[in-house]
């Protein structure tokens, strides 16, 4: 894979009349192209840089071997412009993922380094089609160009650097009606909280986070922070029409259009997904520990050097925040004590959502904080290594919201 600027015309339907973007892609386009593995086997990938600056690629949501995670300063150095690495690992989860830049990332990821991942399952649900469906938005100027103020404070130090425009991207764009299809949400934005409703369909939520649910759920409205994703099986019952309530208004982000019709739709029940296989430790956790979001506008005073910090510290700490031996259990309490929601991604590993009353929720690799809330996360440590933690509004995180765990 390369990666390289590229032309994209992201400004489409009643905007077309406006020219391309420039941008970053990979391999001449973003998002860059669908990469599908097996569950189980090995993915390889030779990357080249050719943007013109140094980046790295990280697999989001991979319980991946260390030293291929992409976080330049943990795991690897940055790949110079017109530089090569080799990026090699097993994919033990079969799930929704994605790859994207970790490197400036609050700038490369918004002009458009990312693409989607996809781990089949060795024996995938029976259905007709499998789409992706990015949910992005872009921040652009008067001629379609990328506004230049990634660096902005104002955005640093609010909820992040939001689009102007936003859209979904299908990887197909028309399906029949009485199709049963799997569409794979995900959230590439820099920092916009989707609140995706998806209309014309009839089935249910079966994954989040590339892992599956224990079981199915309702689809209602799938609330996608920044880097989460959401699988949905579900039969056409007409146009499938994306879109989110904006605070001001229910923005259309785009259509899948009904062409033609199933002659034998299923009528089996839609089944939940085989498990990956990570099981839920019982009893009391071995450690617990309470990671403090602070900073911000009208966030008040902390100690840290930055905008952000967790727990008073603003960036990465030469020591881990939290060192751990394999295998240890640790009951996270998330405090969220800005007045900004918040995605926090640990790399490396899932963890469970706890819900309120002590019960154990989805495995997910981010979890979303809203403003002045907490929630309690569970995480058995079983990837050795250097694991980065931050939060996924990918501004936030370069102004000090991030630390690392080590796992021995
Ligand atoms: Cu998707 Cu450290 O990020
Ligand atoms: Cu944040």
């Amino acid at each position: 894979m390369t990666a390289e600027p590229v032309l994209a015309q992201i400004l489409t339907g009643e905007f077309s009349e406006y020219g391309p973007t420039p941008s970053l892609g990979f391999n001449g386009s973003t998002p860059g192209p669908l990469l599908t593995v097996r569950q189980g086997d090995e993915l390889s990938v030779t990357f080249e840089n050719r943007t013109g600056e140094a980046t790295s690629v990280h697999w989001h949501g991979i319980r991946i071997t260390n030293r291929m995670d992409g976080v330049p300063g943990l795991t690897q150095e940055a790949v110079p412009d017109g530089g090569d690495f080799e990026y090699r690992f097993v994919a033990p989860d079969a799930g929704t993922f994605w790859y994207h830049s970790h490197s400036r990332s609050w700038e490369q990821v918004a002009r458009g380094l990312y693409g989607p991942l996809i781990v089949q399952e060795t024996a995938p649900p029976d259905v007709d089609a499998d789409i992706v469906v990015i949910v992005d938005d872009w921040r652009l100027g008067e001629n379609a160009e990328f506004i230049d103020d990634f660096d902005g404070m104002f955005h640093f130090a609010h909820g992040g650097r939001l689009g102007n425009y936003a859209k979904v991207i299908p990887s197909q764009s028309s399906v029949r009606r009485g199709d049963r299809i799997r569409l794979r949400l995900i959230n590439t934005a820099n920092a916009r909280v989707f609140p995706v409703a998806v209309e014309g369909i009839d089935g249910k939520l079966v994954a989040l986070d590339g892992m599956p649910l224990g079981r199915v759920e309702e689809v209602g409205t799938v609330t996608l922070a920044p880097a989460q994703r959401a699988d949905i099986i579900a039969d056409v019952v007409d146009d499938i029409e994306f879109s989110f309530w904006s605070g001001q208004d229910n923005y259309r982000l785009g259509l899948i259009t009904v062409d033609g019709s199933n002659p034998s739709p299923r009528t089996s029940e839609i089944q939940r997904l085989p498990s990956n296989g990570i099981v839920a430790p019982s009893g009391e956790p071995d450690r617990r520990e309470t990671l403090r979001m602070q900073g911000g506008a009208m966030g008040g005073r902390h100690p840290g050097e930055d905008i952000w910090s967790f727990n008073g510290v603003s960036d990465l700490p030469e020591k881990p925040w939290l060192k751990v031996d394999r295998g240890t259990a640790v009951q996270i309490s998330l405090v969220n004590d800005t007045s900004f929601p918040h995605g926090i991604h640990l790399h490396g590993q899932h963890f469970f959502e706890i819900a309120d009353g002590g019960s154990l929720g989805s495995l997910r690799d981010t979890s979303l904080v809203n403003a002045r809330e907490s929630r309690d996360i569970l995480c058995v440590f079983d990837n050795p290594g250097k694991w980065l933690l931050h939060c996924h509004m990918l501004g936030h995180s370069a102004t000090g919201m991030k630390t690392w765990v080590e796992v021995t």
